[in-house]
């Protein structure tokens, strides 16, 4: 069904372009039939308002969000601080085109991250709007650098959806099916999780990275050889492939195959970056120094905005007009996102997302503790307030061969999770190819909201596992 047939309006219906009133239909099927089907959306309705963790739809109904806006809104909806900052830019000046002059509150912002680094190293900046694009602009940057070519990315890996991007995206098929072909000169290796190689949710991590930097080897030792390979990129903690942390030592692997052949080591911070996992950046959690780093979602707290990030030794290869964009590095935008490394300080946004990490793992492992539901739970995982729980498929991605089929699971266990959450007022998705439901709640959260969600959670894996595996689900 398309998402217009949802709507109600009827199959067939000649565009109905002429205007609300001219057309008979609500706005909200409107957007149901003039917004591109190629969006998915978690609910239908129309978001009217948010505030701190909560949001509210135009009937009304107010919803926990454990979504962040897809990691974004980290500080929560509307930061009054945020907020006014960028209220304040607006008057003041929206658009100081990056490539015309240099504006203040880009210049504060490179003052803020410079102290935020993961490595001292990091101290050249460029500002665009999306996560894709900054993707784009490292692998132009790493090859202007090398002077070479061919990207090596991973098997589960989501890096956005512009061509370059989607190229190095290897997380589900969706993201590419009918647009082949993309970037060339991309090589792929499995990320260290247990899925990627077949093994069982209790392998050791060490053993996870010891088989996906083989599989390293073998690539540049039969597929493109050193000399042709410009980078590595690479998510420290797996987003949109399902929320798995890389082993330290798989990280410091990748670090020492760069060292040895001149390759730059590219970490995408985009989801995983701005005190989401318990410090400021994943990347952080191994000591790992990357050469080029890409952060954006949560740096300005829904303000678009994105930023590669690499040494100034390497980004003065670039001539003068290699990089640049017409919105790149908005005012407006940068000036929310010094309001947002100022918060970060102010309000202990580490603490809490360390505390809140605890108590949201304890209520994971409580429910993984219950007899009737632990048999459908495979992994729970993360770190911080990047947290993941994966359940059990009865036809899983890999079909029969599969070593994790369990026949008598709920069938599409996880979105049916989720849509019994949406029903009872938490927003919440799921993520990768597998049964996975991601925790991604605001940095900033309250303990009583986070158990509030939990609770709405917890009940809505018990009452999927006592629906069963119902034959006509729809979800
Ligand atoms: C790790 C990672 N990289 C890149 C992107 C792409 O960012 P954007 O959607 O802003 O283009 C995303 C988006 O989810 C992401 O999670």
């Amino acid at each position: 069904m398309s998402n217009a047939e949802a709507a109600g309006v009827p199959h067939g219906t000649s565009s109905p372009s002429r205007g609300v009133s001219g057309s008979g239909l609500s706005l909200h099927q409107l957007g149901q039939y003039h917004v591109t089907n190629g969006i998915g959306r978690l609910t239908e309705g129309i978001m009217t308002k948010g505030q701190g963790s909560y949001v509210e739809y135009d009937d009304g109904k107010r919803y926990l969000d454990f979504t962040s806006g897809i990691g974004v809104t980290s500080l929560g909806h509307c930061h009054p601080k945020v907020s006014q900052a960028a209220a304040e830019q607006c008057l003041t000046l929206v658009h100081a085109q990056c490539s015309i002059a240099f504006h203040k509150p880009y210049l504060q912002l490179v003052e803020r991250l410079l102290l935020m680094m993961p490595h001292p190293s990091l101290n050249s900046f460029f500002f665009w709007n999306s996560g894709s694009e900054a993707v784009e602009a490292a692998i132009k940057l790493a090859r202007v650098a090398t002077g070479r070519q061919n990207i090596i990315c991973m098997q589960g890996a989501y890096h956005g959806r512009t061509f370059g991007a989607s190229a190095v995206t290897r997380s589900k098929t969706i993201y590419s099916e009918g647009t082949f072909p993309l970037m060339p000169g991309v090589f792929s290796i499995p990320y260290p999780y247990w899925h990627q190689h077949g093994l069982p949710p209790s392998t050791p991590p060490s053993e996870l990275a010891s088989k996906s930097l083989y599989q390293l080897d073998l690539v540049l030792a039969q597929q493109t050889t050193p000399r042709d390979t410009a980078a590595i990129i690479v998510e420290p903690l797996l987003g949109e492939g399902g929320y798995v942390p890389a082993p330290p030592e798989f990280l410091q692997g990748l670090r020492d195959v760069c060292d040895k052949h001149g390759i730059m080591l590219i970490v995408d911070e985009v989801q995983s970056g701005f005190a989401r996992t318990g410090k400021y950046f994943m990347i952080e959690h191994s000591g790992v120094r990357p050469d080029i780093m890409v952060i954006a979602k949560g740096l300005a707290n829904g303000f678009p905005l994105s930023g590669v990030i690499s040494r100034k030794e390497l980004t003065d290869k670039l001539k003068p007009g290699t990089l640049g964009g017409t919105y790149a590095g908005n005012a407006v935008s940068c000036a929310a996102a010094v309001a947002v490394a100022d918060a970060f300080k102010q309000e202990n946004i580490l603490t809490n997302v360390q505390e809140r990490s605890r108590e949201l793992f304890a209520a994971l492992e409580s429910l993984r503790s219950d007899p009737d539901v632990a048999p459908y739970i495979l992994d729970v995982r993360g770190r911080g307030l990047m947290v993941a729980i994966e359940f059990t498929s009865p036809n899983p991605p890999g079909g029969k061969l599969d070593p994790f089929i369990k026949p008598d699971s709920p069938k599409m266990m996880a979105q049916r999770v989720v849509k019994t959450c949406v029903k009872e007022g938490l927003l919440i998705l799921t993520t990768s190819a597998y049964e996975v439901v991601r925790f991604i709640p605001p940095l900033n959260i309250s303990p009583e909201e986070l158990k509030k969600g939990m609770d709405i959670f917890t009940e809505a894996v018990k009452a999927v596992v006592k629906e069963g595996r119902s034959e006509n689900v729809v979800v």
